[in-house]
């Protein structure tokens, strides 16, 4: 009972549907992205992206239930992402979702678009043993997480400026190289030398109640001064120097956590978790620490609809279907415990 789970995920500028079944087989995953529409804008439009929910959405969940080869009838369930996220565009999917859920006589399950971000890994890895430290990376999150059990987190520090993905966006834009960042900054880095400036390293050595807290506004500064203080630098050292100072800082920040709360594994999830040199350091911290790397494929660290039905099948599963009145919440926050 409810294990096929359709999950619609529209809280910024993806349009996604995906079809999985008990949070860890992914029968289909369908992502239409509107990058193109945003990209001369510098940014995502909230307008446009409301619209271009409105137009693809239909397509979109059409899709993701043929690819499943699966037939209405064979849903068990509807989940959506309600938030935190755009209102406009969320809405597009809150409303489908529970429409269907209506028609088909099924579970409305509401999710959270940080759980989402969580659960990612679940997917691609279902013996996955807890407790796990999470580190949520995103373009507009940067949390560090003690995932105790199912459901149950204890934050553990966030960014008090910048999140890391925002962080990658604003110093591309400043390096003219378009939006949105991390991808360019990924592939021009590879060029460069990551050693080849030293880049301030926020809030590293804080010992106290904020040790894992995050601060990425100095860095973007830091590179900006130096640039125009070095007009002729190389633009690829700059990328490479930059991306390992935010890269060295969530690994270290990450592996002190694990250590201090006796992990069992260190997880990474959200759009940054795709960083090539991010999920090489990740990989090679946790084999000299002596626990289990969790590193989801680059396409569903990316938002995407599977990790939002595999959070839902777990929600399901502990607090049941939820009421066909839950509304849109733009500014909603990871349930933490205790
Ligand atoms: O999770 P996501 O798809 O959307 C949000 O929920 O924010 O994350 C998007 C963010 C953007 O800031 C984007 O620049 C960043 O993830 N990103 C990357 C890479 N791919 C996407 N950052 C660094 N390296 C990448 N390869
Ligand atoms: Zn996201």
């Amino acid at each position: 009972m409810g294990d096929r789970i359709l999950a619609i995920e529209t809280s910024c500028d993806e349009t996604a549907a995906a079809v999985v079944e008990r949070a860890t087989h992914v029968r289909s995953s369908v992502v239409a992205s509107q990058i193109d529409r945003h990209a001369r804008y510098g940014g995502v439009v909230p307008e446009i992206a409301s619209r271009a929910h409105v137009e693809m959405l239909v397509p979109v969940v059409a899709e993701a239930l043929v690819e499943a080869g699966v037939a209405d009838d064979e849903i068990d369930a509807v989940a959506a992402t309600v938030g935190p996220g755009l209102v406009g565009s969320l809405l597009v999917g809150v409303s489908a979702a529970k429409a269907l859920a209506l028609v088909w006589d099924v579970p409305f399950v509401a999710v959270n678009h940080l759980e989402g971000h969580l659960y990612a890994a679940f997917l691609e890895e279902p013996d996955l043993e807890l407790p796990v430290v999470v580190l949520l990376v995103s373009g507009g999150h940067t949390l560090l997480v003690h995932m105790e059990d199912h459901g149950r987190y204890r934050l553990l520090g966030s960014t008090i400026d910048d999140a890391a993905g925002e962080a990658f966006d604003k110093v591309a834009r400043f390096l003219g190289l378009g939006y949105p960042g991390g991808p360019v900054i990924d592939r021009l880095a590879a060029e460069g030398d990551p050693t080849a400036i030293a880049f301030p390293r926020g809030m590293l050595d804080r010992t106290g109640e904020d040790r894992y807290a995050f601060s990425f506004s100095g860095l973007k500064t830091a590179v900006v001064n130096h640039v125009r203080r070095h007009p002729d630098v190389s633009t690829a050292d700059v990328a490479a120097s930059f991306q390992d100072a935010v890269v060295d800082v969530l690994v270290t920040k990450a592996r002190r956590a694990a250590r201090e709360v006796g992990a069992k594994g260190l997880v990474l999830g959200g759009g940054v978790a795709a960083n090539s040199a991010l999920r090489s350091r990740w990989v090679e911290a946790c084999e000299e620490d002596g626990i289990r790397p969790f590193v989801p494929s680059r396409a569903m660290c990316t938002d995407n609809a599977a990790m939002i039905a595999a959070a839902a099948w777990w929600r399901l599963r502990s607090d049941g279907p939820s009421p066909l009145d839950t509304g849109a919440t733009p500014n909603l926050r990871l349930p933490l415990a205790g």
